[in-house]
């Protein structure tokens, strides 16, 4: 069957137009009404989605291939460990024999390059399941979630604690898409580079030196690993660096009463996050790692069937 889509991939959040999100985000929600009322949708059936792994994963692994399942397609995992991917084919080649037998994939891997030169290698849509730089199926699920909780996120404020890394540079993209503001607080040396981050401007987000200014009357207040995976060997230096930067109760008083917390997972209590406060009224970390599943599976819709 023929994609009714041209070619499009999500490497980067701002792959998709705000247009574009609100439809996926709209679809969303039809797709998870369906599966919470063990409604049958099955527009991928015949459809494959390959899924290609150089990092450990539980939640991207499961949603997605859970997510073609449940949309009537298949989902095959490969792992750089048992796959010609870690013994040195060239990306590009790889790109060209897996794109001729599959509709879809999803790759996390390291830099953001090889995920690029996949996609120019490739007959398929390719949407990126985390690289060193984004995750943009997570903050996806994010905005999604907070939707959900609170409505439109225009116009709001986030604030981000912690490590400026992969998941903060996919904020900070996304609040140039949808218009809001990101309030942004590192240690010193770990500050966000906008190159890296693939920003247009500066408009959308502030670096604050304190953590506790960043997160004064936020709407949502989000964090994550101190330590990302890729960078194990700077862990211990890490925990030092870090150390005043976790989101504790005190933190969340300064946000809004009704501030919302958020984290990726997985997360460590007691190092970036206060067992208080993902464990307290204000998180929404399981709503936000259920809604991967959802909007992952309005994301693959979208890149092979267009807009329903
Ligand atoms: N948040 C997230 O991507 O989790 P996994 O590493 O378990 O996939
Ligand atoms: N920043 C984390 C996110 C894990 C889902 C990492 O890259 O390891």
């Amino acid at each position: 069957m023929p994609n009714r889509m041209p070619l499009r991939h999500f490497l980067q959040f701002k792959d998709l137009s705000r247009d574009e999100l609100n439809h996926v985000f709209a679809r969303s929600a039809w797709i998870k009404a369906q599966f919470k009322a063990y409604q049958r949708y099955w527009p991928l059936q015949d459809r494959t989605l390959v899924m290609i792994f150089e990092k450990a994963s539980t939640r991207t692994r499961l949603s997605f291939e859970a997510g073609m399942q449940q949309l009537g397609g298949t989902a095959i995992y490969l792992n750089t460990r048992d796959s010609q991917l870690g013994r040195g084919e060239p990306v590009e080649d790889a790109a060209q024999v897996i794109s001729r037998m599959s509709d879809l994939v999803m790759i996390r891997t390291f830099e953001q390059d090889i995920i690029d030169r996949f996609a120019r290698n490739s007959r398929v849509p390719v949407v990126n399941g985390l690289t060193n730089e984004y995750h943009p199926c997570q903050i996806l699920a994010d905005i999604y979630t907070y939707i959900e909780h609170r409505g439109s996120i225009q116009g709001k404020t986030v604030a981000w604690i912690g490590d400026s890394n992969n998941v903060c540079n996919t904020w900070l993209q996304a609040a140039e898409v949808l218009d809001f503001n990101v309030h942004v607080s590192t240690p010193p040396g770990y500050e966000v580079e906008p190159e890296r981050a693939g920003l247009y401007g500066t408009d959308h987000f502030e670096q604050f030196a304190d953590p506790m200014d960043a997160a004064r009357d936020a709407d949502l207040v989000t964090t994550d690993v101190w330590t990302s995976m890729g960078f194990e060997a700077e862990n211990e230096e890490r925990l030092r660096d870090f150390a005043d930067w976790q989101v504790d109760g005190e933190m969340m008083k300064a946000a809004k009463a009704d501030a919302l917390f958020m984290h990726c997972l997985p997360a460590h209590r007691g190092e970036e996050v206060a067992a208080e406060v993902i464990d307290g009224a204000q998180s929404v970390v399981w709503d936000e790692a259920e809604n991967r599943l959802h909007v992952q599976k309005a994301l693959m819709e979208f890149l092979l069937l267009g807009r329903l």
